[in-house]
């Protein structure tokens, strides 16, 4: 048996930190340093904005990048310049950041929520063919945790039924199905660039696309409804100002040319670390389909069967934290059981439909199972390091494994 554990007073496996995040250094002060200079801070002045759009779009095999304020506002334009009408359903997983729905809600459309699969964690196309109605115009998958979904299965129902595929890449940077760029599949991709993220400027976003129409029409929607050729006040859409600034398209700029090595880097520990946790009663880590080519670990996902490992989640996460392993159980609640959702707290949004709609009634059984009882998340910092930071994860799981009946006693 393995020492004391910390939570008791034994020594931590881990004592010095992990690699921190954001990484940065004079590329990004060079960048910031020469727009500064510029006086040209705005995107529609500037040369960074348009510089990161064109690469970014071009390293996710896409013609089309407009880069915005955020990556909740991206999903809306998205929608928005879909065509999608007030109260138009559009399918989304429960399993996600809350932003993925409330877009939704923004664009005056209906969340329609579809059960994730237990082992992916993403959303489960045979929840989502159950879930079409003649009123469903669009799917957002989201890749979480920066693992592809089903996306062929996606895309063949999509067809079946002429509807709208928007992919939330906002933890997929740089991932890839069957080899393919996330964000790409679909009609139209969004990502994030919120501090969090694996690429990174504090905040930000990016719709991408390879439909020159869908193109125009978000370039406009972020630009106050401007169209190319017109003048300065002439608004010819519903939009606003959601254009990102030439600072964060700076440091845009500098974090890219870090992505594919540090995404190299992630895959390699991710795929390391699961391979070595799935070795544990009752951990399973994130399962992973031959399509998903590359993983951007944005987030490590696992579950934790209590029955099978000995120990309730909360006391494992609290264990391997004392070890110095910092992990959190991630969403606690399904997203229809936010109390905005339960409240349907809309403000002027679906004015109408809010009245038929009662989310207190929506069962998704395996996202239920994994936010209440089982669900954990690693940050994507932790997978940024050596060889022997993923060995000390490994061993500080395996240590709480052995220790599990102490755990449970207190
Ligand atoms: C899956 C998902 N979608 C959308 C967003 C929204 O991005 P932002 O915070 O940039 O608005 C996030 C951000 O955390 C996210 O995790």
């Amino acid at each position: 048996m393995s020492d004391p554990l910390a939570l008791f007073g034994g020594n931590k496996v881990r004592t010095t930190p992990f690699t921190r995040w954001p990484i940065f250094g004079d590329p990004e002060e060079r960048r910031l340093l020469r727009a500064l200079r510029s006086g040209k801070w705005g995107k529609l002045h500037g040369d960074e904005v348009s510089e990161f759009e064109r690469r970014f779009a071009a390293l996710h095999g896409c013609r089309h990048g407009i880069g915005v304020v955020n990556g909740t506002v991206s999903l809306r334009i998205a929608l928005m310049a879909a065509g999608i009408q007030a109260e138009d359903e559009i399918i989304v997983p429960p399993y996600t950041f809350l932003a993925t729905a409330t877009a939704v809600v923004e664009a005056n459309a209906i969340p329609v929520f579809a059960d994730i699969d237990l082992e992916t964690f993403n959303i489960d196309p045979a929840a989502v063919e159950a879930a079409i109605t003649p009123r469903t115009r669009a799917i957002i998958p989201v890749h979480i945790a920066g693992q592809s979904a089903d996306m062929d299965a996606l895309m063949t129902l999509a067809r079946k039924h002429n509807l709208v595929v928007i992919e939330d890449a906002a933890h997929a940077h740089a991932a890839f199905y069957k080899n393919r760029p996330l964000g790409s599949i679909g009609r139209l991709g969004s990502f994030s660039f919120q501090s969090s993220k694996n690429l990174t400027s504090g905040e930000g976003g990016i719709v991408i696309t390879n439909d020159d129409q869908l193109a125009d029409m978000c370039r406009s929607i972020h630009n106050c409804g401007r169209i190319p050729g017109g003048l300065w006040y002439e608004h010819h859409v519903m939009s606003a100002n959601y254009r990102l600034g030439e600072f964060q398209g700076a440091v845009l700029n500098a974090q890219l040319d870090r992505l594919e090595e540090q995404t190299r880097i992630r895959d390699y520990n991710g795929r390391h670390l699961a391979e070595r946790l799935s070795r544990i009663p009752g951990v399973y880590p994130q399962h992973r389909p031959a399509e998903c080519t590359r993983h951007s670990y944005h987030l490590f996902l696992f579950r934790l069967d209590p029955t099978e490992f000995g120990a309730p989640r909360a006391k494992v996460l609290e264990a391997l934290e004392a070890e110095g392993i910092p992990a959190c159980g991630g969403y606690a609640l399904p997203l229809y059981r936010q109390p905005l959702f339960i409240n349907k707290a809309f403000g002027p949004y679906l004015p109408n439909a809010a009245k038929d709609l009662d989310y207190a009634k929506v069962r998704c059984p395996n996202c239920e199972k994994i936010c209440y009882e089982q669900g954990a998340w690693l940050e994507q910092n932790l997978f940024l390091g050596t060889q022997a930071d993923i060995d000390d994860i490994a061993q500080a799981f395996q240590k709480v494994y052995e220790h599990r009946r102490e755990l449970s006693r207190h």
